[in-house]
């Protein structure tokens, strides 16, 4: 049997959940040498123009960025006109944004309940890490921008093995690649996206 518990989520009788309608991306800069920041302190003001403004774009047509609270401490503020969703066990309450604990797939759910139809999963290492592992990440926006930082924080903090296709580049004057993944779960598709 099959169960709508939510709009737009579909589960099985084992509270399996079989079909989100929900799009879920990550959005990621990394160094040449792979790594989204020198330190988890270190703000993501480093990235090129096209970056921020790639980042702007489509996390405001999202509406809805979700971050681990390492990364929002590196903000000077709420990402305005987007709901700030941050992930901590240590914080109750943090100006300007909701205090998540949820795992993804109960995140995506509240949010797809309450009408939410995209979501932009923004870092830092752990939160993308979370959510490639719960296989509910559709796409990824990777921008690679021309520098090395030779140690530093990685873009996943745990191996993975997915296959990417890649669905659009483009490179800027100044030598930044702006990609575009499909993220293809071969092997384990517990959730399935509807198209
Ligand atoms: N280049 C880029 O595109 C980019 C993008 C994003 C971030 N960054 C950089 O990445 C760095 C931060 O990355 P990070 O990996 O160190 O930290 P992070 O993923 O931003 O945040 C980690 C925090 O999230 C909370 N958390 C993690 N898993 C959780 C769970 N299952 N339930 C509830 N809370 C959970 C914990 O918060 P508490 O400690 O509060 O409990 C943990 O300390 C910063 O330097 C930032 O600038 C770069």
């Amino acid at each position: 049997m099959k169960y709508t518990p939510h709009k737009g989520v579909v589960i099985d009788d084992n509270y399996k959940i079989l079909y989100f309608t929900m799009k879920t991306f990550i959005i990621a800069a990394v160094s040449a040498d792979g790594f989204i920041a020198k330190d988890s302190n270190h703000p993501a003001f480093w990235t090129s123009k096209e970056d921020k403004k790639r980042f702007v774009e489509l996390t405001r047509q999202a509406g809805i960025v979700i971050m681990g609270s390492q990364t929002y401490k590196t903000l000077p503020r709420a990402l305005k006109e987007r709901t700030n969703i941050v992930y901590s066990r240590t914080h109750q309450t943090l100006e300007g944004a909701l205090v998540t604990q949820d795992d993804p797939h109960t995140l995506l759910a509240k949010l797809e309940a309450q009408g939410a139809t995209e979501a932009a999963i923004c870092g830092g290492s752990q939160i993308y890490s979370m959510f490639l592992k719960a296989q509910v990440v559709q796409k990824i926006y990777l921008t690679i921008e021309p520098l090395l930082f030779g140690k530093g924080i990685s873009l996943f903090n745990e191996a993975c093995n997915i296959h990417l296709e890649l669905k659009s580049s483009e490179t800027t004057p100044t030598g930044t690649l702006l990609l575009e993944y499909n993220v293809r779960y071969t092997g384990a598709p517990e959730v399935k996206h509807l198209p």
